[in-house]
């Protein structure tokens, strides 16, 4: 079923059951306050009455001081215990007499066969005489006042749930219509049509869902083109060194190349070959960190042996390249990382260092703000501000590089260790990478 629908069915139906307690309550208290009214008018013309009896008029026109309406009384004299002047049947009177004590002056309900009376009582001059004038009105004849109220109040309900069924709907239409309108949106989505997502205006709660799905739909476009840019890196990086191998392979196998051209040519065939494998080493290890849980394991370790483990392993490419290693450790901070995954990461990034430098590389440990900070820099040619942005995705390399595919993995590591990496420009001249451990 559709939310309006829901929605507006729930509304209604609420109303429903707060107009019906409503009405009970109003239907049992209009007779209450019905039989209250009578009372108080039979009072008032039995004052009338009497205030006529005083002044000697013919006792038999009562009726016309009333214009035509039938009153139904009678007077009781208490001395002789007879009725003395009586508009009611005689049974009725005799019936009542021997049920209920006449001279209390608030009167219950009296009853008659099926008919109930509203009963008052007036004492015709106490001082004088034992005689009460008693009035009665028949109940059916208020329970008919009653149901006719109440009529109308039931039609003045009706109408009331209509206007508000119509209003509620409209309401709800207003909270409804931007969920619809999402909706659609989810289904470009779907569909991959990253382009064509619009923003649908919406308030409170259903915005916030709105700028979710928004923020959803352009991180899936992100990350779908750069899947979509590392397949075709990939297979550009694993093509050219294949196809390096096949022209020398077949030009040994026809006789293109002889003797030192041919052994030249294996000897590029074993480089490239051992290109290829550490590509795919490298790729492997990059989904490896993407996907599985359990390749990193974790322990404590004082961080200052691994800037020196990681100089004790970059000196012998460092002096190869005839590039100097300075280090500094101005903390002996403990960290929980995987070591050889680290190792790995820092050897990446010096080994870059040395790579492009021209004299030395500098590596730097220490705390600054709740900090663990790791610097490596070189005094090489820097890299362009151009790629600093996209330094750290698959298979980005510049002039002097290899795969492209050893700070990704640095990034990944040092991110699974809780941490993050940064590049910047050297005050040396060259570049700055900066690893960053919160404590
Ligand atoms: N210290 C540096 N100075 C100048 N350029 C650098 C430096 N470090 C990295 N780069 C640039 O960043 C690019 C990406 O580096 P990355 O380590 O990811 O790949 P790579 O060194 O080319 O290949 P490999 O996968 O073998 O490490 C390099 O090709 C290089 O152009
Ligand atoms: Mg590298």
């Amino acid at each position: 079923m559709k939310l309006q629908t829901q929605l507006t069915i729930a509304f209604t139906t609420l109303l429903i059951i707060i107009m019906s307690i409503v009405s009970i309550m109003i239907y049992s208290l209009i007779l209450d306050v019905l039989i209250q009214n009578e009372r108080e008018q039979l009072q008032e013309k039995g004052d009338i009455l009497i205030q006529f009896l005083m002044s000697e008029v013919n006792i038999n026109n009562f009726g016309q001081l009333f214009g035509d309406e039938s009153l139904q009384l009678f007077i009781y004299d208490g001395n002789t215990e007879q009725v003395v002047l009586s508009t009611l049947p005689e049974n009725l009177i005799q019936y009542w007499m021997e049920n209920y004590d006449i001279n209390k002056y608030d009167q219950p309900l009296w009853k008659a066969g099926d008919e109930r009376y509203v009963v008052s009582i007036l004492p015709i001059y106490p001082d004088l005489l034992d005689q009460e004038l008693v009035l009665v009105t028949p109940l059916d004849d208020l329970q008919e006042v009653q149901r006719d109220l109440f009529s109308r109040l039931i039609f003045i309900f009706l109408i009331g749930i209509g206007i508000i069924s119509i209003l509620s709907h409209y309401l709800t239409r207003r909270l409804v219509t931007p969920l619809t309108k999402l909706k659609y949106q989810l289904k470009k989505i779907e569909k991959r049509k990253f382009d064509e997502v619009k923003r649908v205006k919406a308030t409170g709660e259903i915005k916030e869902v709105e700028q979710s799905v928004y923020d959803m739909a352009n991180e899936l476009n992100r990350y779908i083109q750069s899947q979509h840019h590392f397949f075709q890196n990939a297979s550009h990086e694993l093509k050219t060194p294949l196809m390096t191998i096949q022209g020398y392979a077949e030009g040994i196998r026809d006789g293109i190349f002889e003797k030192e051209a041919s052994d030249r040519g294996l000897e590029v065939m074993v480089a490239e070959i051992n290109r290829l494998k550490k590509i795919i080493n490298e790729m492997i290890l990059l989904a490896k960190l993407d996907s599985e849980e359990n390749i990193y394991k974790e322990e404590k370790v004082k961080m200052a042996d691994v800037i020196i483990s990681t100089v004790d392993r970059a000196l012998p490419l460092a002096s190869e390249k005839q590039v100097k290693i300075d280090h500094y450790v101005e903390t002996d901070v403990m960290l929980n990382v995987d070591t050889e995954k680290l190792l790995r990461a820092m050897m990446n990034i010096v080994s870059n260092g040395i790579r492009h430098a021209t004299s030395k590389v500098v590596i730097r440990l220490y705390k600054e703000n709740q900090q663990v900070k790791i610097t490596v820099e070189d005094d090489g040619e820097g890299i362009d501000k151009e790629m600093m942005p996209q330094l750290f995705q698959r298979f980005i390399k510049g002039k002097n590089g290899e795969t492209g595919l050893g700070l990704a993995i640095s990034r990944a590591i040092i991110e699974r260790s809780n941490g993050s990496i940064s590049v910047n420009r050297s005050t040396l001249g060259g570049a700055q990478f900066t690893i960053t451990f919160q404590l």
